[in-house]
């Protein structure tokens, strides 16, 4: 997905964040631009919730409150260990009785668009619903407002291109039984699962804001579609789907921690903080990447991403302060040398990298030769290859279906053929299947996942030592006290 500062030359100063956007035209693209604008300051809402006075493992939560910042807010908590006798395959999960709770909000536009976007939304969810099996309600933050007023209108606006954009609200540090490796699943996801400790959840599952300011379609408005509108249902699906789970943590230091590193050829998963204060934010683990990004390997010759990720986080310089993690970072040899084959293999060409689902054929990513585009790459579709097929709904950027109606694109890149009443086609479905959703149509089970209790301890360096000694429960105060907030 494209970042609004992707979207315009003026876009840099924008925000620091890789947020997940559905662009009008990818064509209006531009390289992702040098100049590092300050860090924005730290949230002043970051507090972690008190932890109860019961035993438990304390877990962390990390939350993402804006979908157009990648500023992340750890919530810790003092969970119990629920029993395991919940079995794998045993429990079968009823679809809710609403799939989708929009908390909708609207501003800058009359009560009847209002309205319409309201019932968009409804009909959006409806139609993942009928693609995903959702057991559990998802939560939902919709926000349509003016992204150009937001921004300010003495200067010019970055986000007059992007339709909308939307992230997991939460994330959890989590593995399937099988799993050797931690992943960030989306809280909603992990809702429709049987996690093996009670969890404190964010209210929302996902944050989602839609430009007023575009001409959108809505179909309630009893009329064909104008050559320059965009059908608003086809947004909020893709948008949701991204808050689902389809979307990446790979994420370029340069851009997120602006301003402290000049070297912009490398990508790694962010890091988890202690501190408000960016300079001297203590280091104290790398985040695990994604669900998502665990399938995810370089077309030339199928290697891994997630393999890279394990080369970049053997990185041992942990517990030191986030310019010298930085620095020790890029002089660390295997590791850095990791973080760049990953920037190489995203910006080798076009279909670059591909989704190797479970089962079926690999579906190939957004990449483009010589260019990174945060929120564009990696975590859409390529273009080229779906804006035609039954896969359309995860390209990057409408362009050529703009003045097209969903059920007009469903109809002709299906060949008439539909996609089951749903939103989801062949390669989508492999996608959200893999990462654990189970499909409309599939036998239903609740999967058991484990919980990685505190992620962000230290794994190794000074600090590791430091703490080694210090009991649970010393650690779950020093962690209410001193995490503030982390921008990611
Ligand atoms: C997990 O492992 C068990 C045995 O170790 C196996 O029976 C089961 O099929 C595996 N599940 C998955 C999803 O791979
Ligand atoms: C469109 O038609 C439906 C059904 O006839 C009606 O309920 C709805 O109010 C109409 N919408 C508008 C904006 O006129
Ligand atoms: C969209 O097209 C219509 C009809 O050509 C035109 O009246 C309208 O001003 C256009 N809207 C925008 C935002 O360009
Ligand atoms: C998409 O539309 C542009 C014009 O907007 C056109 O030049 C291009 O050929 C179209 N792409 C395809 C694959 O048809
Ligand atoms: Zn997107």
């Amino acid at each position: 997905m494209h970042p609004p500062r992707a979207a315009t030359a003026a876009a840099t100063a924008a925000s620091a964040a890789a947020p997940v956007p559905l662009l009008a035209l990818l064509a209006l693209l531009l390289p992702l631009l040098p100049a590092a604008s300050a860090a924005p300051a730290a949230p002043a809402s970051a507090a972690a919730a008190p932890l109860s006075p019961a035993g438990g493992a304390v877990v962390a939560r990390v939350d993402r409150p804006s979908p157009f910042s990648r500023a992340h807010t750890v919530t810790t908590f003092r969970a119990a260990a629920l029993p395991a006798a919940v079995a794998t395959q045993a429990k079968v999960a009823r679809p809710a009785v609403q799939p989708f709770q929009f908390t909708f909000s609207c501003a800058d536009a009359s009560v009847a668009v209002c309205e319409s976007a309201r019932l968009g939304f409804e009909r959006a969810g409806a139609l993942i619903a009928n693609s995903l099996q959702i057991a559990t309600t998802i939560n939902v933050q919709a926000t349509f407002r003016s992204f150009c007023n937001a921004a300010g209108k003495a200067r010019n606006c970055d986000l007059g291109n992007t339709l909308g954009q939307a992230a997991a609200a939460a994330y959890f540090s989590a593995k399937l039984d099988n799993a050797s490796e931690w992943a960030f699943y989306p809280q909603a996801l992990i809702k429709q699962m049987q996690p093996d400790h009670s969890l404190q959840f964010n209210q929302y599952d996902i944050v989602a804001e839609f430009n007023a300011d575009f001409p959108f379609f809505f179909r309630n408005s009893n009329r064909t579609i104008l050559a320059n509108e965009t059908d608003f249902e086809f947004v909020v699906c893709h948008e949701l789907t991204h808050g689902l789970g389809f979307d990446t943590a790979w994420a370029s230091y340069y851009t997120v921690y602006s301003g402290m590193t000049r070297d912009s050829s490398y990508l790694a998963p962010l890091v988890y903080l202690r501190g408000s204060n960016l300079n001297s934010a203590v280091v104290t683990s790398f985040e695990p990447i994604n669900i998502w990004d665990m399938y995810v390997q370089r077309s030339a010759d199928s290697q891994a991403l997630s393999a890279l990720a394990r080369t970049i986080t053997s990185f041992g310089g942990v517990g030191t302060e986030l310019p010298k993690f930085l620095s020790g970072f890029e002089a660390s040899g295997a590791p850095y040398r990791a973080g760049r084959d990953v920037f190489s293999a995203v910006t080798a060409g076009s279909r670059a990298i591909a989704f190797k689902p479970k089962s079926g054929d690999l579906v190939y990513l957004q990449t483009k030769g010589g260019l990174y585009q945060p929120g564009s790459s990696i975590a859409h579709v390529d273009y080229d290859t779906y804006w035609t097929s039954p896969d359309f709904l995860m390209i990057p950027a409408v362009q050529n279906l703009t003045g097209s109606s969903l059920d007009d694109i469903i109809k002709s890149n299906t060949k008439g053929v539909g996609l089951d009443g749903g939103i989801y086609g062949p390669g989508t479905k492999n996608i959200m299947a893999s990462i654990g959703w189970t499909l409309a149509g599939q036998s239903t089970v609740t999967l058991r996942i484990a919980i990685n209790p505190s992620p962000d301890l230290p794994k190794s360096g000074a600090l590791a030592r430091a703490v080694a000694g210090a009991s649970l429960p010393a650690l779950a105060a020093a962690l209410v006290s001193t995490l503030v907030s982390l921008w990611l």
